[in-house]
């Protein structure tokens, strides 16, 4: 278990050495990730996303921009996440801020998938009063004729990434003595400060 901590270490990469862990290990939907948001009165409001990739910068997910979570995020950039994986008794919280992902990353995301999902990207008013859901089928049926086999990516639809201030894990210990280590983001020396916390 790599639970010790490293000066100088990169959580970043120990964030991806601990997903591919658990993917390794089989978890279904080992990615998922509990995404928290806040209006404009600071009300959180949390939900699963797919965190479908790391690179240096920070952790990338992929949503409909007039959602109720990218409304927020254009007001407050600030977000969290956390990730659990009960069969490693492990988990991670990150606290950052969003930025809208290079449109050219989201196209390469966007063509990569299925194309029904493409048409449904398209089709979703995603997070407003749907009437039915024969309506929303009708609509992707309409999206695939009108768009035939190559749909562009929606402009209102694209990525985040998270850029993290604070990246805290977690390992359960035997009798509730857990281990746990934050490193925090410091700007003027442009490096990872790290810390151990009481569980
Ligand atoms: C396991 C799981 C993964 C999900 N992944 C995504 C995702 O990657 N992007 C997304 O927009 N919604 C995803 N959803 C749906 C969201 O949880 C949510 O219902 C939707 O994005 C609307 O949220 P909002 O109204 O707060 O914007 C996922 C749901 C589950 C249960």
């Amino acid at each position: 278990m790599k639970t010790s901590i490293k000066k100088g270490q990169n959580p970043i990469n120990l964030v991806q050495e601990w997903l591919e862990d658990a993917q390794k290990k089989g978890i279904p939907d080992h990615n998922a990730i509990a995404l928290a948001t806040s209006n404009q009165n600071g009300h959180p409001n949390v939900r699963m996303v797919l965190l479908k990739e790391i690179d240096h910068k920070g952790f990338i997910f992929y949503t409909n921009y007039n959602s109720t979570k990218g409304r927020e995020i254009s007001h407050t950039s600030n977000v969290a996440f956390s990730l659990h994986w009960r069969t490693l008794k492990r988990q991670i919280r990150v606290k950052g801020s969003s930025e809208i992902l290079e449109a050219v990353k989201s196209d390469e995301y966007f063509y990569s998938r299925p194309l029904q999902s493409r048409y449904g990207a398209w089709a979703s008013k995603q997070s407003t009063i749907l009437s039915s859901r024969e309506k929303l089928i009708n609509e992707v049926a309409k999206i695939a004729l009108k768009l035939g086999k190559s749909p562009p990516r929606p402009e209102f639809w694209g990525g985040f990434r998270i850029i993290p201030s604070e990246i805290e894990f977690w390992n359960e210990g035997k009798f509730r003595i857990h281990d746990r280590f934050r490193y925090i983001w410091n700007k003027e020396s442009a490096e990872w400060d790290s810390v151990r916390l009481y569980p």
